[in-house]
């Protein structure tokens, strides 16, 4: 079977499918304040050309899916697009990363449909604060969301991005919720994607702190393995029933093993998240020589690295290199 690799050699085996650029909160990190002008739904791909996409890849060696957004779980179909992928045989992980608003309500149907694993972003515990990162949130929804999605046996991870005076001070208290919950808190360091170079370089916080917290605290944690198919490093504290992990990118970044291509709601392929150049690929879904043909030329031109490295932040990041927010591209 046909497989992907770049000029590096990296074999890629996982794409990230952003199915919808709309979401109802507009977290700090992610959008502007004043939120971004929506897509018109028909520039959006549909059900069928998103099946039609993830079983293109299959036959390209993918064996890994993740949907995201804006906000996948507003997608009325959502579930249904899992069901269609789960039948694809190739296909062995699906999951998806949402901001846990409509679990409560979509969890069982997502279940049905045959997804086991959740990333949810929750940055913080305490409603007030919530509702200042997300812009308008309401965490209550969201530890529901948690609460019924547990109860019907996801694997559930956690994503914390960390930022300076947000949410910092709550790295112990994350810590410690691994202790007697089974889920994985995700460490993960702000990047600089749509937003302003000062916002970025006042807000972004090393995740070296949280070894910084652990050993303040006397906790003692080892490496472990997890199932996942992102960057997350992972770790357990001593007889906690969850884990923690750390995602990266600007301190240690981890370019070396990238292994997935993103997919944007509109349909183009982008080969790094950091990275200008996306290429159409809608056109081509029912076309697969020419689909195959778009992909290898994305992989081909694939940077080695990303360039979020602090050193040249301002030289970097005043090259603005690519025009979209994270929830257009889907992080
Ligand atoms: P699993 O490991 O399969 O659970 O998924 P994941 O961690 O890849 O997915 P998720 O959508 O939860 O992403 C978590 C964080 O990692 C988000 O902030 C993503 O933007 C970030 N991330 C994922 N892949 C990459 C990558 O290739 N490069 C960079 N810089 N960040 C990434
Ligand atoms: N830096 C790091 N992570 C981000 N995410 C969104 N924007 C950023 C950013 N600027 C994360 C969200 C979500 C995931 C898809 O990406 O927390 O969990
Ligand atoms: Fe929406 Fe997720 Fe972006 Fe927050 S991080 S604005 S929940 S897409």
């Amino acid at each position: 079977m046909k497989q992907l690799y770049d000029r590096y050699d990296r074999l890629h085996n996982y794409i990230r499918v952003s199915i919808t650029d709309r979401c109802p909160l507009r977290c700090v990190y992610c959008m502007p304040k004043e939120g971004l002008p929506f897509f018109p739904s028909d520039r959006v791909l549909s059900q069928d050309e998103i099946v039609q996409m993830v079983q293109n890849f299959a036959e390209m060696g993918v064996s890994k899916v993740r949907f995201t957004g804006g906000e996948p779980l507003l997608r009325t179909d959502v579930a249904e697009i899992i069901s269609r992928v789960h039948d694809i045989p190739e296909i062995d992980d699906i999951s998806v990363t949402t901001n846990g608003l409509y679990l409560a309500r979509k969890a069982e149907a997502l279940k049905e449909a045959g997804l086991d694993r959740l990333n949810i972003s929750l940055d913080t515990f305490k409603a007030d604060r919530y509702k200042k990162i997300t812009r308008g949130g309401n965490i209550k929804q969201v530890l529901k969301g948690i609460e019924v999605a547990s109860k019907l046996g996801f694997m559930i991870k956690l994503n914390v991005v960390v930022i300076k005076n947000q949410n910092d001070d709550e790295i112990l208290d994350f810590l410690n919720y691994t202790r007697d919950h089974n889920v994985n808190i995700r460490f993960i360091e702000f990047m600089p994607i749509g937003n302003s170079k000062e916002v970025w370089k006042k807000e972004y916080v090393g995740l070296k702190s949280v070894f910084d917290v652990c050993q303040e605290n006397g906790i003692e944690y080892q490496p472990i393995t997890l199932r996942g198919n992102g960057p997350s490093e992972n770790f357990k504290i001593k007889d906690a029933t969850g884990s923690f992990g750390l995602i990266h990118p600007i301190s240690n970044k981890f370019c070396e093993t990238c292994n997935r291509l993103r997919i944007t709601p509109d349909g183009y392929v982008k080969a790094c998240l950091y990275w200008g150049e996306e290429i159409n690929i809608r056109k081509a879904i029912p076309d697969k020589p020419e689909f195959q043909r778009l992909i290898q030329q994305a992989l081909d031109n694939k940077p080695l690295n990303h360039e979020m490295a602090l050193t040249d932040a301002d030289k970097v990041i005043n090259k603005a290199p690519t025009w979209r927010h994270m929830s257009q591209i889907g992080g």
